[in-house]
């Protein structure tokens, strides 16, 4: 086991995996962060650690933030995709956490399955933290709500609108509107809505399902959506594009919203699929803050991964 300074392993898998105040402290360690970056102040909380990022699908956001985000807080970085290691040869994911666990501090995997991230963390000395599953992409959602705080403030009380798939993204937002006391309200075509099975153990006061995106957007503060067809799901687009025709967000999907709601997509966008580009490129969207502040939240993530919370301000 490699404990924190401060307790005991930690993962991040899911988004329920940290409390609200933990979530709280992120946002606020993350605007400390970002401030000292926009100030060019060096901020070496993890000298001498070592991120090892493991890439069973592709990424450009991810790789980019967690690579970048290491070396600015003094540590380094090892980059393993699924082609260039052992686990393109049937190594187990136990036995690839037992060796590469030993060997660095943090371990950021995207893969596939949910199960099978938790199989790593399972035997991961070292904390893990899920940079993409088809299930959850927890530290999309945590930059999306910084990137919220930063524009609007608080989140709480406010309505979110998900058009589209009801995927990974989708149910982190659902995590997340539990955990930070907000309503989601989720539109997506017949076939590709929530799962009864997965949104079971949810508090229904905090998801609305509507059949029309725009009864969906109606009221809104921020409208959000993804592509039609998550990676693994490829050989489903054609039919998917025929499904979700009507869930393009346009202006006036937008129109719906209330007068100043914001636009998010996590990206990558396929404008005139699930976004229209005057939508994407227009003053209500804030997909460029959204895809920097993965940088900023990602580093508060590690920071308080290895170290635990840091109460004072870091050299
Ligand atoms: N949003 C996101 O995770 O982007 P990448 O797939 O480029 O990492």
């Amino acid at each position: 086991m490699s404990p924190t300074s401060t307790g005991p392993l930690r993962h991040f898998l899911q988004l329920r995996d940290f409390s609200r105040a933990e979530l709280q402290y992120i946002f606020k360690r993350a605007r400390l962060i970002k401030d000292k970056f926009k100030r060019y102040q060096p901020h070496h909380t993890l000298h001498d650690r070592t991120l090892a990022m493991v890439f069973e699908k592709a990424s450009t956001r991810t790789r980019v933030s967690f690579e970048a985000g290491m070396y600015q807080l003094g540590g380094s970085v090892i980059h393993l995709t699924t082609t260039d290691s052992q686990l393109g040869r049937s190594e187990p994911i136990e036995d690839t956490a037992r060796v590469v666990s030993r060997m660095v501090d943090l371990v950021m995997i995207r893969t596939f399955e949910q199960t099978r991230l938790e199989r790593f963390a399972s035997h991961s000395r070292v904390p893990v933290i899920n940079g993409l599953t088809n299930e959850y992409h927890p530290c999309q959602i945590l930059a999306d709500i910084f990137t919220w705080i930063e524009h609007r403030g608080s989140i709480q009380g406010r309505t979110v609108a998900w058009i589209g798939d009801a995927n990974n993204m989708a149910y982190t937002w659902l995590q997340a509107a539990e955990l930070l006391d907000f309503v989601v309200h989720v539109s997506g075509p017949p076939g590709y809505q929530l799962d009864p099975d997965r949104v079971r153990d949810l508090d229904p006061a905090h998801f609305k399902v509507f059949d029309s995106p725009d009864d969906a957007c109606r009221g809104a503060d921020l409208v959000t959506t993804d592509v039609w067809t998550s990676m693994g799901y490829e050989a489903e687009n054609d039919e998917r594009r025929r499904a979700f025709a009507d869930w393009c967000v346009d202006m006036d999907m937008m129109d719906h919203a209330a007068p100043n709601a914001l636009f998010m997509h996590c990206l990558p966008a396929h404008r005139g699929e699930e976004v229209t580009a005057d939508v994407i490129d227009g003053p209500q969207s804030v997909v460029w803050d959204e895809a920097e502040n993965r940088l900023h939240v990602q580093k508060a993530l590690m920071e308080f991964l290895i170290l635990g919370p840091q109460d004072t301000p870091a050299a």
